[in-house]
């Protein structure tokens, strides 16, 4: 039995998800395969490059492990499930990727969502698709430790051929939107990973959570980049706050530019994400800041940001499909001309969800 989940970029709606916001996402064509089978006796065997983890299940419910942590997003998997009161007997599972690895393309949630469906098929039960991102949500959280929101996991169940993803955090729905024709996906990887992001992430997080409780709001969601301007707050909390409800406004912005076809409007707010990512929220980098930088000035094209987390990984480009071919061979030139760094970069197409 196979169980396929795709890797996603974030196109708008950076670091909205956890303050109730909606996000524009879509799964790419790459991810995480897992081949599987059912073997009855209460033993899980995870192998994943060579290394294997395994784990009875007849004498405990799955611990995080300090070693071959990568085995703790399968094994938090099960561990959500099981506190759900879903029976799981053992299993085999190898683990395959064809996902740039460090690039913020959100591997561990394609890990999760590609075990979540293996042991729903080989089990025989089936969650609904929302149940099923936000079990691996809470396995991310509570198991992995790790404070994200909900975009990455719902980005890999819902993706969908050609269409951008609107998910909205505080309603928990999602709405496809037909990606216009005539465009095309650039997802530039930086090369340069800052290995801060843990702590960096949670505290742009608190900072959120401290603007919404200045303002007596119960999230971000709930207020406006005009109410935060008036409002009395420390400059860094206000800067913080203002990039989450900006980027609430572009997301709405956006997704009628996609529906009206309008990439040059898109690719304007993505410049202007990118630059609010940079001046207010400051989860940008200077290698990340280069490359939107060369983007800006390359023929073809229309838009370009940090996507995901930032603190380094990739940008996304939105680009004419035509000169991909002469952007990519100036983004390489020019990145390695400034930072010295070979930049990896790929076209996607917008992709199916996990299958
Ligand atoms: C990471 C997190 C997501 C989201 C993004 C920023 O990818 O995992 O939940 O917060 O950063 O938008």
């Amino acid at each position: 039995m196979q169980a396929y989940a795709p890797g996603r970029v974030e196109l708008l709606g950076n670091h909205t998800d956890y303050n109730d916001g909606v996000v524009l996402a879509a799964a790419i064509d790459r991810g995480i395969t897992l081949e599987g089978d059912l073997s009855g006796n209460g033993i899980i065997l995870l192998t994943s490059n060579g290394e294997q983890v395994r784990h009875d299940l007849e004498y405990r419910w799955p611990e995080p492990l300090t070693h071959s942590t990568w085995a703790n997003y399968p094994l938090g998997v099960v561990r959500m499930l099981l506190e759900e009161g879903y029976e799981i007997s053992g299993f085999s599972a190898t683990i395959s990727s064809n996902l740039m690895t460090g690039a913020g393309l959100s591997s561990s949630a394609a890990l999760e969502v590609a075990t979540c469906l293996l042991i729903e098929k080989l089990a025989g039960f089936s969650l609904e698709p929302m149940a099923r991102a936000k079990l691996c949500r809470r396995a991310e959280n509570e198991f992995v430790g790790v404070n994200c929101g909900l975009l990455d996991q719902a980005s890999s169940v819902f993706g969908a051929e050609n269409a951008a993803i609107h998910l909205d955090c505080r309603a928990e729905t999602v709405e496809t939107v037909p990606f216009p024709e005539g465009f095309a996906l650039l997802i530039t990887n930086s090369g340069v990973k800052h290995e801060l992001t843990g702590g960096e992430y949670n505290e742009r997080r608190n900072q959120c959570f401290e603007a919404a409780s200045i303002l007596g709001v119960k999230a971000l969601r709930d207020t406006t980049s005009a109410a935060l301007l008036a409002a009395d707050m420390p400059d860094v909390t206000r800067r913080r706050a203002l990039h989450v409800t900006g980027e609430i406004e572009r997301v709405q912005a956006g997704v009628q530019m996609l529906k009206a076809g309008d990439g040059n409007g898109f690719g304007r707010l993505m410049f202007e994400s990118h630059e609010s990512s940079r001046k207010n929220f400051e989860n940008s980098t200077p290698e990340l800041d280069a490359l939107v930088e060369i983007a800006r000035s390359t023929a073809g094209v229309f838009g370009s940001r940090l996507t995901g987390g930032g603190f380094g990984g990739a940008t996304v480009s939105l680009i004419d499909p035509q000169q991909a071919d002469a952007i990519i061979a100036r983004f390489a030139e020019e990145y390695q001309k400034i930072t010295g760094i070979t930049c990896q970069t790929y076209l996607t197409t917008l992709a199916e969800g996990a299958h």
